[in-house]
């Protein structure tokens, strides 16, 4: 049996609800989201939401900090076009019911983390993404023309392929029609026909095995555009944030926001001594990129399992206050952040590639959207600035909302779209074959694909992934579908694109590190 609607979402983080918010008004929308609404990587953002609020920070400070982040491989007029549309945004999100903290004078109470030359990260004490889920969460559910679906997981989008086209990445025509959803309490699988479809699945933490990100960031929508034919752009740069909690076994793991850095945190070796400067004159507020490196460089050199971070010399009550949950985090497991030095490690936390879209977010793909994480719009070049993240998404959700809105009834539901086929599958015999290779993966990536690179490493990565990539294919093609297993086909497929991407680049950019070439290959700065 099909559905249908006018606006199909993917995704219930920042960026499928708030899409979904301002096309509801236009025709009918549904959302699917593969697990509760609110188990998004939004809900786990601490820091903030960047914004140029005030004097003495400028639209110009903004983009400058944006683009030397990117080091050189921002589109320039991409990020002028969010920055400057930012506030407009931050407004809206405070209309919906967002609150961000402010001081006892009443003016915003701005932040600093790392590359930004000045304060102007808005935020919510330390969990900032769960205020904003929470709002958007309760205006989405309370629209009568917005449809909930929880614990739906869509598999594959529907182009010409689905009624029996060859379908080439080169051609301009490619349609898409709708997703092939799978309800996971019925265990059925049906074609959702709909007018427009947006992608907002998000990141793609999980083909690591230190990440913040929680378990749904498995890069479906990423994989789904890729085997639809669609482009994909920029994956060889992956995001470790510098600070995660070093808490063995625990996954995710817990973030340690670089507002604390901000805040005056220092960064510092297990024998207590700082190691910032010797790599960036910005010391413990250096662009990501750098830090991680940094870290990573240090723990390997001294052989220790993580670094720490000091915020012992700081105000305790204010602290407290600031970082409510952190404390809490930490006392939970002995550590009490006002004495005691916390252990840290990098983590797998943000693609800055993905989905190639427009300055409104359409993809290559025609009728196809994806804003968000899951796509790529020119913004973050190689390396994002902390909290361009979910300002990226509400500016985008704003322009595709718009232009959807104007052309959703020029597109007809495709009546003819076959239903999904099940012939010749059965039950998995085996979970065994799903997690060993989801752990390969993991280890693959992790070892090999990590915060540094070689030739070597990507080539052996390459080679092993495409072992794992048949064993799934098979796999995939004779099982009935679990979350699992499609997850796993995914995961694959986003790694191939990653380590394809990481071979082409043939220099040291952002948050690609290659060993065997440590410098840039031109002037590609602006
Ligand atoms: P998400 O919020 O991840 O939502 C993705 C949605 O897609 C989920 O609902 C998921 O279930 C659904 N989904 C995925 N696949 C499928 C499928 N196959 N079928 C159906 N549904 C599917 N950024 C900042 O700017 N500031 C911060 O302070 C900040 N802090 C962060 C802290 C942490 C710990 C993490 C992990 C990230 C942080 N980020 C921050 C990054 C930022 O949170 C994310 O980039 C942003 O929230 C992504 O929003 P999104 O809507 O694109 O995706
Ligand atoms: C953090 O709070 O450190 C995360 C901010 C981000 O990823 O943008």
């Amino acid at each position: 049996m099909n559905k249908k609607t006018d606006f199909l979402v993917i995704g219930s983080g920042i960026a499928g609800l708030s899409y979904a918010l301002k096309v509801a008004d236009a025709g009918k929308v549904s959302i699917v989201t593969k697990s509760e609404l609110e188990e998004t990587n939004t809900k786990y953002a601490q820091g903030g939401i960047a914004a140029v609020m005030r004097e003495p920070d400028s639209f110009e400070k903004h983009i400058n900090d944006t683009i030397s982040c990117g080091d050189g491989f921002c589109t320039r007029k991409i990020v002028e076009m969010v920055i400057k549309e930012a506030p407009a945004r931050i407004k809206e999100l405070m209309e919906w019911g967002v609150e961000f903290a402010r001081a006892p004078d009443g003016r915003f109470n701005l932040t600093k983390e790392g590359g930004h030359t000045g304060n102007r990260v808005l935020h919510h004490k330390d969990n900032t993404g769960e205020e904003i889920q929470r709002a958007l969460m309760q205006k989405a559910r309370n629209h009568q023309n917005i449809e909930i679906l929880e614990h739906h997981f869509a598999i594959d989008l529907i182009t010409q392929h689905h009624l029996g086209k060859k379908v080439k990445r080169s051609d301009k025509d490619i349609e898409c029609y709708g997703a092939y959803v799978l309800d996971l309490k019925s265990s059925v699988v049906f074609p959702f026909l709909s007018k427009t479809t947006l992608i907002a699945t998000g990141g793609i933490g999980n083909l690591y095995h230190t990440t913040t990100n929680p378990v749904i960031a498995t890069g479906d929508g990423i994989a789904m555009v890729y085997r639809a034919k669609g482009k994909i752009n920029d994956m060889e740069f992956v995001q470790f944030h510098p600070t995660s909690l070093c808490n063995q076994g625990e996954r995710p793991s817990f973030l340690i926001t670089e507002a604390l850095r901000g805040f005056g945190a220092v960064l510092k070796t297990n024998d207590g001594k700082e190691f910032m400067y010797r790599y960036d004159q910005r010391g413990s507020l250096a662009p990501r990129d750098i830090t991680a490196r940094a870290i990573d460089q240090e723990m390997k050199t001294r052989g220790d399992d993580h670094v720490l971070l000091d915020a012992t010399h700081l105000d305790p009550v204010k602290l407290k206050e600031n970082f409510p949950n952190i404390y809490r985090k930490c006392k939970s497991i002995g550590i009490d952040i006002t004495k005691d030095m916390i252990p840290v490690i990098p983590a797998a936390h943000y693609i800055c590639g993905g989905i190639n879209v427009d300055k409104n977010g359409k993809s290559s793909i025609n009728r196809l959207y994806s804003i968000g994480e899951a796509s790529y719009t020119g913004l973050h070049g190689a390396n994002r600035m902390a909290s361009n993240s979910l300002m990226e998404a509400v500016v985008f959700a704003h322009r595709s909302a718009k232009e959807n809105k104007q052309l959703y009834n020029k597109f007809l539901l495709n009546e003819n779209i076959p239903p999904w086929d099940l012939e010749g599958t059965n039950h998995p015999e085996e979970m065994v074959l799903i997690t060993q290779n989801y752990k390969e993966m993991q280890q693959i990536m992790s070892n090999y694909v990590g915060i540094v690179r070689s030739d070597l490493r990507l080539k052996r990565a390459l080679k092993r992934l495409k072992i794992i990539y048949q064993e799934t294919e098979e796999l995939y093609k004779k099982s009935t579908l679990s979350v699992k297993l499609c997850e796993l086909r995914n995961m694959v497929n986003v790694s191939y694109l990653i380590i394809k991407m990481a071979q082409k680049l043939r220099e040291s950019r952002g948050l690609h590190y290659m060993l065997d070439y440590p410098g840039k290959k031109t002037g590609m700065e602006f």
